[in-house]
């Protein structure tokens, strides 16, 4: 097993602030010193990937490097209590792809405490169709849905057609929520397929923003963008509503002053998936493979190859992907 090769992406900078991508041999033997090994099956394209693919510090410190902060597989070793060879498992949402060698490479070496055990209902695919944007869409509904319930009106989901958004969408369709989305791309039906009820331009939702508070129109948001987009829909939120906020895409400020949360009550909840402990995590799993698990779930994904990578990238850093792109390593 030592001496046992794999195929990887593997980032290099060959001079300073230049990065390169390429499909290399790596060595089993070279992957960090941790409990348990795992044979990488699938895993998923994430906008984290994508910046750790193109040298952002903020994600990857040091390079060579293979990104993939998810990956589901087989365990070939483990020195690690409760996790055995042949355990079907997945690890999302930890240092996995930031800095430790990542699910686009055929193995991975991991701590045993990141490990989870492939949740009954769920097949590989399915684990890394929802894998950690799966899982951050996960944390955002469980806190929204404590005090949101359906008929308290309408949900915003911003970045709508993105990996978290999407998935957002048909989780909380699913459960009977009345969903708006926002999203910059026209001319796709993915988000009424997902069972949104209305679909906002990015550009029409943006188009009065001034004001200190705006109409109140959403009982909650599930925000994936930051900025000025964020800042309307907190604005724009009903009195006593709940806001999530996980990403930036957008922008990582927040243009907003203290009106919304001290004349309307809006709390805004922020969502961290890398340090979510292990009891949260295993039930939000539990959720998404099974009360949760909507019926679209299979159909909002596009499989590659590694060497297919490269382009998906890119796309994902313009913004353009849809739904969930899944990496098939076999
Ligand atoms: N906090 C956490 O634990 C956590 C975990 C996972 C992800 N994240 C963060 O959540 C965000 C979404 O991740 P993801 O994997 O879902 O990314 P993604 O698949 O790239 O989706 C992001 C979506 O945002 C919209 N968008 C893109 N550029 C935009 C812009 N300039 N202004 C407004 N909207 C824009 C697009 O959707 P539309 O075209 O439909 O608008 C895009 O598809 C990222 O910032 C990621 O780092 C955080």
């Amino acid at each position: 097993m030592d001496n046992l090769s794999y195929k990887a992406l593997i980032v290099e900078e060959p001079e300073k602030n230049k990065f390169t991508r390429e499909i290399k041999s790596a060595l089993v033997n070279d992957l960090p010193d941790n409990d348990v090994l795992i044979r990488v099956n699938y895993s998923s394209l994430n906008y984290k990937d994508a910046l750790s693919a193109t040298g952002n510090r903020g994600v990857t410190r040091q390079y060579p490097h293979t990104p993939g902060i998810d990956a589901a597989g087989i365990v070939e070793d483990s020195q690690f209590a409760g996790v055995k060879k042949g355990d079907k498992v997945i690890v999302t949402s930890y240092d996995l792809g930031m800095n430790t060698s990542g699910g686009f490479g055929q193995y991975i070496r991991v701590p045993g405490e990141w490990v989870v055990k492939l949740p009954k209902g769920l097949d590989f695919k399915q684990s890394m169709i929802f894998g950690t944007a799966g899982f951050t869409a996960g944390m955002s509904v469980y806190k929204l849905i404590k005090t949101i319930l359906p008929e308290h009106g309408k949900i915003l989901v911003t970045g709508a057609t993105g990996g978290v958004g999407s998935l957002a969408v048909g989780i909380l369709s699913h459960l009977g929520y009345s969903v708006t989305g926002v999203s910059g791309k026209t001319g796709t039906t993915l988000l009424n397929d997902l069972g949104a009820k209305h679909v906002i331009s990015r550009d029409a939702f943006l188009q009065n923003t001034k004001p200190p508070v705006l109409k109140a129109q959403w009982a909650g948001v599930i925000d994936t963008v930051g900025g000025d987009i964020l800042a309307t829909a907190i604005k724009s939120t009903k009195p006593d509503g709940v806001v999530t906020c996980c990403g930036n895409v957008a922008s990582p400020d927040l243009p907003i002053n203290v009106f919304p949360f001290i004349l309307r009550g809006v709390s805004l909840l922020g969502i961290d998936s890398q340090n979510c402990p292990m009891d949260f995590r295993s039930k939000v799993w539990e959720k998404l493979s099974s009360e949760w698990k909507f019926d679209m779930l299979d159909q909002i994904y596009d499989e590659i190859f590694l060497n297919q990578l490269d382009n998906k990238i890119e796309q994902i850093l313009k913004g353009e992907l849809k739904g969930r792109t899944l990496i098939n390593l076999d």
